[in-house]
């Protein structure tokens, strides 16, 4: 079984105010990119890895990318991060199992990688890593009037890496309407998704808050 991560690393970052793409940032010293493959390798689990980006930095991004024995190819993302996976997918065509890994879960520790690629290998088809939610979550409508307050006990936040059989995500992209998630996509298909656990150090680096966390939690990861 060839397992191939895909890394979105195209998005444009504006919600963390810093003046080049999210990816890009540095967290520790490191882009987050460079945090993010080298965690995806560490793990063992990986045998290639392809990194999506802005088309007009992959020359550069080249050189951040960690030396590795893991082929590392970098192709041009796209306007939606799903636009970008399915870059990701096309490059992609020898991979049996597929994961999708957000760049800007740059901290993810490489155990995770292993649990979620650990479920494909037990027979899973679809994998995502879900940790319980904390706050009490709410539906509004357009006016901000609460519609509705769901069980806590039965949400979970969901983190990448996700993984997938690689011919169920190349069908769910076949298909390939918009989601936030590509397990979103996968569920449309009516195929169902498994969780394992996640890890709060995986969180996705998104607000300037979540920045000066992730640069704390660098600096005591790398002493
Ligand atoms: O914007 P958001 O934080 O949801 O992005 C999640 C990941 O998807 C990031 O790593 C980002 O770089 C990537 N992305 C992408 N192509 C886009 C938009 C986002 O690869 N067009």
């Amino acid at each position: 079984m060839r397992v191939v991560a895909l890394v979105p690393a195209a998005g444009m970052g504006v919600r963390l105010g810093e003046n080049k793409p999210k990816a890009f940032v540095h967290v520790g010293g490191s882009p987050m990119l460079t945090r993010a493959v080298r965690g995806l390798i560490d793990s063992g689990s990986v045998d290639e890895v392809v990194v999506m980006v802005p088309a007009e930095l992959v020359a550069e991004t080249r050189a951040l990318l960690p030396d590795s024995t893991v082929p590392v190819h970098v192709v041009p993302g796209g306007a939606e991060r799903t636009d970008s996976v399915r870059a990701g997918l096309a490059a992609a065509p020898d991979a049996t199992l597929v994961l999708v890994h957000d760049a800007a879960r740059a901290l993810t520790p490489p155990a995770l990688v292993t649990r979620v690629v650990g479920e494909l290998r037990a027979g899973a088809r679809a994998v995502v890593p879900a940790l319980p939610v904390t706050d009490t979550i709410k539906s509004v409508d357009a006016t901000g009037a609460v519609t509705g307050t769901p069980d806590r006990s039965g949400l979970r936040a969901i983190q990448t890496p996700q993984g997938f059989d690689a011919e169920l995500l190349r069908a769910a992209y076949a298909v390939g309407t918009q989601a936030t998630d590509d397990a979103g996509l996968v569920e449309m298909l009516g195929a169902t998704v498994h969780t394992v656990l996640g890890d709060a150090l995986a969180f996705k680096i998104t607000t300037p808050l979540d920045l000066v966390l992730a640069n704390t939690l660098a600096a005591h990861r790398d002493t």
